[in-house]
């Protein structure tokens, strides 16, 4: 295999110094003419030269990296929040490790480890539906605490307070569900649920509980089955709320609601004629699924670029007081933690 070419070769093929290159390579404030930028350009393509990141982040202390841990890469949500989140971070010369967690608190453990052993600049991470369970806090506390670089939790505990975080107002979100169904004259109306253990869910659960007995209307227990925010879940929640009498019903996410409504078209039941179906996140759109259903949704773009921003003013903050500019607390991010709560939609159905 070749020998990977240096900055020496750049510079030799360049005819200036080693200097030279790195300020114009590193876009640093430098005095060099336009001939000898344009030499530079052609020497780095005729040799095919590509800076190496590991030996510059021992100059820069920055790897310029970042980390993604998200629950369940199947999900369309997540991964549309992990393009998002690549757009916002390329753009400021960073790249992205997206990994899954699978929902598994071990799993979680695991990559925060690993993914920081490797010297991420800073993670963002949707936490686990295990390190939401009761109880489970203290745990997930404790290994963010280990964790050496910024760390941003999106949307899932936003409200724990001991770390900085973004998310959506999920009660909001269930209550704007649920007047647009009791808007549109439903009395009987079922909700499929993620892990209500969860505080996303246990919110959009909530908030839709209060305003249909805040509008006098009467909830019924027997209409609320747990989907666990997968297909399958919304497939099977689906025979009970039919067979319950209800005539509309709230998926509290829209991958559940493709799943209601495919056990729908099994029993030749139609969407708005025969059941009114809500979902959640807005994701389906973008796939030509989002027919004939209403949303609410939580834009993954205004979300990735509140978790990025966060983070990047966090890393910024870490890269300074390494090299000794910076004084101050070393994880404000832990120690002086910021919360950002985005604001749900409520997106009309298409093709109606
Ligand atoms: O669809 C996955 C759900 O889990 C989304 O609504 C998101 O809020 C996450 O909590």
């Amino acid at each position: 295999m070749a020998r990977r070419a240096t900055l020496k070769d750049v510079a030799a093929a360049a005819g200036v110094s080693v200097t030279t290159v790195s300020l114009v390579l590193n876009d640093r404030p430098a005095r060099v003419s336009t001939e000898k930028r344009e030499a530079i350009a052609r020497a780095v393509k005729q040799l095919n030269y590509v800076p190496n990141q590991n030996a510059r982040s021992l100059v820069t202390k920055q790897s310029k990296l970042v980390a993604l841990i998200v629950p369940d890469i199947e999900n369309l949500f997540f991964a549309a929040l992990a393009k998002c989140v690549e757009d916002e971070c390329a753009a400021q010369g960073y790249s992205l490790i997206v990994a899954n967690s699978d929902d598994s608190r071990e799993s979680e453990q695991a990559l925060l480890r690993r993914l920081t052993s490797r010297g991420v600049d800073g993670v963002l991470l949707i936490p686990a539906r295990e390190s939401c369970a009761a109880g489970a806090g203290a745990a997930l506390r404790e290994d963010v605490e280990r964790v050496t670089c910024p760390v941003v939790l999106i949307d899932r505990l936003t409200q724990c307070g001991w770390c900085d975080a973004v998310g959506f107002d999920n009660y909001l979100g269930g209550r704007l569900a649920a007047q647009y169904l009791l808007e549109g004259g439903h009395k009987r109306i079922g909700i499929v649920t993620g892990d209500v253990a969860e505080s996303s869910a246990a919110d959009r659960r909530r908030g839709f509980v209060d305003a249909i007995e805040q509008a006098g209307e009467r909830f019924d227990p027997a209409l609320c089955v747990s989907g666990d925010y997968r297909f399958d879940g919304g497939y099977h929640a689906a025979d009970r709320i039919i067979d319950g009498g209800a005539t509309a019903v709230f998926c509290c996410n829209d991958v559940m609601a493709l799943g209601f409504r495919q056990r729908m078209a099994e029993r030749g039941l139609r969407v708005t004629e025969d059941m009114q179906v809500i979902g959640y996140d807005n994701i389906l759109k973008r796939f030509g699924l989002g027919w004939r259903m209403a949303t609410v949704e939580q834009s993954v773009a205004d979300l990735a670029a509140a978790c990025w921003g966060m983070l990047r003013e966090r890393i910024d903050v870490a890269v300074r007081a390494k090299s000794g500019t910076e004084s101050g607390d070393a994880r404000p991010w832990l120690s002086n933690p910021q919360v950002e709560v985005l604001t749900p939609k409520l997106v009309q159905a298409a093709c109606a």
